[in-house]
């Protein structure tokens, strides 16, 4: 058979250096494991944008459509600051979510035991924190029409954006949540506000029909979003996986991605319907940007990219060995205190490089 493809789109500023340390760890899987990738490259972003005059050519596309799973680093710069809308380099990024349809985004929120003291919350109410958060990204009041800014009626503007779900954008997410919950903690949360919104309404109806019909083993519960980012900041440790919609998505995940620490530990998956061959469309990422701020001084922390690789190996190839042999190498380089810039604490100490960081996750692995 042949060996799964993947593509990586390293893009602009500190992503290329983060995917270099991406590119030895999955070397070392092919070289001591066996695990072997037809692994292809392309430009994605700026560096799409300098070549091809546009953030994503079709080419690029065609292949980000045939590829068992895309890795991208990270788009964007000041360089770039000064193009046209429609050209800008995160359009790359947009274009690739919207053509894919992955509507399901994963984002881990993960306390690594070594890192507890970074949260800005207590030790005991991160410490061993592992949740899930599953954010629908391709409708909802981001995409609803009709939307813009018109005239009103006594003269002045009017702004409208539309929160709009069909059954099957709300069916289709929830049961990407309810898959995952099978292989972690058999829990899900659904959080909206369904006491104020109609599309809400719809919201809880369906995941719970979904529930009903197809998933009565998993626990389901449902919580308004509101009370949701209180409990989060509360007591995180209650939840496993949390299905809510794009909007309460965007802020939940990042507010419980900073319950943990830095964003450069933050991994992401966003998948789409299955392909010919069972495995999901899918594109894996840092949460972190271009960080032009550290771009070129190898200071960057590879982690958020090294966990999106592990996140492709479970979710895409169902490796999940290799994938928990990868997040223990990088618990356990924290745990001996490699620390890249980012994760310094006031104590200080000596941060090592960003190829520092791949040489001790390497070791680790070994
Ligand atoms: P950013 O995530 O690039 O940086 C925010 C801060 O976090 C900076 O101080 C940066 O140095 C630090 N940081 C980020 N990743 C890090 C890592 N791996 N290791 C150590 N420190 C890290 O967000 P910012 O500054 O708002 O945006 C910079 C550029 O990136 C902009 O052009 C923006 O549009 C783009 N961007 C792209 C994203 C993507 O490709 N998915 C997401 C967010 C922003
Ligand atoms: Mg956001």
């Amino acid at each position: 058979m042949a060996n799964p493809s993947l593509l990586i789109l390293a893009g602009d500023g500190i992503g290329p250096e983060v995917m270099a340390e991406v590119k030895r760890i999955i070397g070392w899987f092919g070289d001591k494991c066996g695990v072997t990738f037809d692994v292809s490259e392309d430009l994605v972003g700026g560096a799409a944008y300098d070549v091809h005059g546009v953030p994503l050519a079709d080419a690029t596309m065609a292949r980000a459509q045939e590829a068992d799973a895309v890795l991208l680093g990270a788009v964007g710069g000041p360089k770039y600051d000064v193009l046209d809308f429609s050209v800008k380099p995160e359009r790359g990024l947009l274009r690739l979510r919207k053509e894919m349809d992955l509507y399901a985004n994963l984002r881990p929120a993960q306390c690594f035991d070594a890192l507890a003291d970074f949260s800005s919350l207590k030790k005991e109410i991160v410490a061993g924190l592992d949740i899930m958060i599953v954010r629908e990204l391709t409708s909802g009041v981001y995409f609803g029409e009709p939307r813009g800014i018109f005239p009103a009626e006594d003269g002045t503007r009017v702004g409208i954006n539309t929160q709009r779900y069909t059954t099957e954008e709300i069916r289709r997410v929830a049961r990407s949540a309810f898959e995952l919950a099978r292989r972690r903690n058999n829990k899900v949360c659904s959080m909206e506000k369904a006491n104020v919104m109609e599309s809400g309404i719809l919201w809880r109806e369906e995941v719970q029909w979904v529930h009903d019909n197809e998933y009565p083993d998993v626990e389901l519960s449902h919580m308004y979003a509101d009370n949701g980012a209180m409990q989060l900041v509360r007591w995180p440790k209650q939840f496993d996986v949390i299905v809510t919609d794009n909007l309460f998505g965007d802020v939940l995940s990042d507010c419980a991605a900073m319950l943990t620490g830095s964003l450069g530990m933050l991994p992401s998956a966003s998948l789409g319907a299955p392909m010919a061959n069972g495995r999901p469309k899918a594109l894996y990422e840092p949460v972190h940007g271009s960080a032009p701020d550290i771009a070129g001084l190898g200071k960057a922390n590879p982690i958020a990219c090294i966990l999106s690789f592990a996140m492709a190996l479970r979710y895409s190839f169902d490796m999940g060995d290799e994938a928990a042999r990868l997040e223990r190498a990088v618990e356990t380089v924290l745990a001996d205190g490699v620390r890249t810039a980012d994760l310094m604490g006031p104590e200080g100490g000596t941060p090592v490089s960003t190829s520092g960081m791949g040489d001790a996750i390497l070791a680790a692995l070994d």
